[in-house]
């Protein structure tokens, strides 16, 4: 089969030459001629700190491009820095999807390396990638090496939240909450927390998309440019054999990422995205899936949020490989990867070198893992807890509902002396869903009330239609659909009403009659905060957005496009 760029740059014609005369400025003079033009779809940016580093990395993917035979292009697609960008990095997901799709689709190129590392990055990445249909593999940035603060480790993320905490406590000064800040990120690279960046990398390689054992290589560590360059040779090799994601990912490679998701205690950010990478394939996969596949496989990656170490520890004790290794047999034998063999056949030779930091099978740090998939008259269309995050006393609760209407409105009250709130309340947060926020922002993991932190309360039932970090713990129902801005039932609970959390039975309810639930309209202050974007990104959005247990994707972004584009520029 003919190189897709030839439909460019083949043969003698005016439209031909003009494709050619403007690229030749500096390649070799064969470069048009049946050599695999191969993207580097490049994240990297000041403004997203955690892939600023990912120049290098392309320019070590581009030596072994040129090395297989293929042409090298840099092409800079939508960044996001998930700490910096407002209101909401995930807002934004969709539109990168969007573009480097768009543009892989409009240029002529054979196949891509795809660079992310923050959050939204790989996911956005991969979307666009199983749209267009084009040979594409993944180079993950990679976390940074674990700072120290007074002598101890900090876990990006996480950390900042128990120092927050701490503060509002009483038992840590601002000044030196503040000195903390310095030691957060200590090299380049993504938190090096199981947050959503380390998870997706790690799943990313699980489901197939990285070349096995890279997903989890220090940012810094040489070996990941050895590993860049053999990804770029990787990717001429794909094209020749026209490995496209549509060839190759199927709903074992999917079960496999489940297992992995859920063996790394990684984050519940995964399910979105994990769904909506699906919905661009065309793979059937549900919020069930999740639960029934993740709940048997115990959590083996001991590391914060849920566990004590960090992700340099967990490439020393041998990283995915090793995790993988141990539940082999839960993994689908047939799921193939990016190299053409598939994923079980890469997990011989993989030793776990500390067995603190990865359990074995017999040792688990959770013995039944996973994400749970809760429903009842609260979430008739599923929400979400991770158990392993949460307290094991709060995980069967029954509470009285103190609600905000808006992240605002809880800013505003919840240090309130006089809330009326206890341990035993459920804090509940609504508006803050895809359409509601607009977004979806990690907002779920709520703060405590400052009157029960300084009581010594560490932990209280929280529920939103938001998300939350990755980094964040807690017994945090979220993801509830539908949300409150899209007819949900959360928009029609009241402070007062007795919310019943029941993980076991996998249950999320008010103790309200049907006929109670019905009779009842939004709360006013609830519908005032939602989204009503008049123009741009945000209006197109919102009126497109899916929930959040189909994966948020825009409706009209399901599905593949593949990488024909009909009709010349000129
Ligand atoms: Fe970029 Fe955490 S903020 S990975
Ligand atoms: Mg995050």
């Amino acid at each position: 089969m003919g190189l897709r760029s030839a439909q460019w740059y083949e043969g003698q014609g005016r439209n031909a030459y003009i494709h050619r005369a403007w690229m030749r400025r500096g390649v070799p003079g064969d470069a048009f001629t049946g050599r695999p033009q191969i993207a580097i779809a490049n994240t990297a940016s000041d403004l997203t700190p955690c892939n600023a580093h990912l120049n290098e990395i392309a320019q070590s993917v581009k030596n072994g491009v040129y090395e297989a035979g293929g042409i090298p292009l840099e092409l800079p697609v939508v960044s996001l820095g998930e700490t910096q960008v407002r209101p909401t990095a995930m807002l934004w997901r969709n539109m990168a999807a969007m573009a480097t799709e768009e543009m892989l689709r409009a240029n002529p190129v054979d196949g891509v390396v795809l660079l992310g590392g923050c959050d939204k990055t790989i996911p956005s990445l991969l979307m666009a990638a199983a749209s267009v249909d084009l040979p594409a593999v993944v180079v993950p940035g990679g976390p940074m090496l674990t700072g120290t603060f007074r002598g101890k480790p900090l876990g990006c993320g996480t950390d900042v939240w128990r120092l927050s905490e701490e503060v509002r406590a009483g038992v840590l000064s601002a000044a030196d909450f503040t000195r903390s800040e310095s030691a957060m990120i200590r090299s380049r690279g993504h938190c090096n927390t199981m947050g959503t960046a380390s998870t997706m990398a790690l799943v990313a390689e699980a489901l197939g998309t990285v070349v096995p054992g890279v997903a989890g290589t220090p940012a810094p560590d040489s070996r990941l440019l050895e590993a860049a360059h053999g990804t770029g040779r990787l990717a001429v090799e794909m094209v020749a054999a026209d490995r496209r994601p549509s060839t190759f990912l199927t709903s074992g490679s999917f079960r496999n990422a489940i297992v992995a998701l859920a063996a790394i205690g990684g984050s519940t950010n995964a399910v979105v995205h994990l769904l909506a990478i699906a919905g661009r394939l065309g793979i059937e996969l549900t919020l069930a899936d999740f639960d029934r596949i993740g709940s048997r496989v115990p959590v083996l990656a001991d590391l914060l949020p849920a566990g004590r170490f960090l992700m340099d520890d967990f490439h020393r004790a041998g990283g995915l490989r090793a995790v993988l290794r141990e539940v082999a047999d839960l993994l689908d034998p047939e799921a193939l990867t990016v190299t053409g063999k598939p994923l079980v056949s890469f997990l011989d030779d993989a030793p776990i070198w500390d067995t603190e930091v990865i359990r074995t099978r017999a040792k688990p740090l959770v013995e039944h893992g996973g994400i749970a998939v809760l429903r009842g008259n609260l979430a008739p269309d599923g929400a979400l807890i991770k158990p392993a995050a949460a307290s094991p006393h709060l995980l069967q609760h029954r509470g009285p509902a103190v609600v905000f209407d808006s992240i605002e409105d809880f800013h505003a009250r919840i240090d309130d002396p006089g809330l009326d709130v206890d341990a035993d309340s459920v804090l509940v947060l609504r508006g803050c869903g895809p359409k509601g926020y607009p977004g979806m922002p990690e907002v779920a993991n709520l703060p405590l009330p400052k009157k029960l932190l300084e009581q010594g309360v560490r932990d209280m039932v929280r529920v939103c239609d938001g998300r939350m970090s990755g980094t964040a713990y807690g017994t945090v129902v979220l993801h509830v659909a539908p949300e409150a801005a899209a007819g949900g039932p959360l928009a029609l609970i009241r402070t007062g009403d007795i919310i019943s959390l029941d993980v076991k039975a996998r249950r999320i309810d008010v103790d309200l009659p049907d006929s109670e639930l019905a009779a009842r309209t939004p709360a006013e202050a609830a519908v005032a905060g939602f989204a009503t974007p008049q123009r741009g990104w945000e209006r197109l959005y919102v009126e497109h957005v899916l929930q959040a247990d189909t994966g948020a994707d825009l409706d009209f972004l399901l599905g593949s496009s593949g990488s024909q584009v009909s009709r010349e520029s000129h």
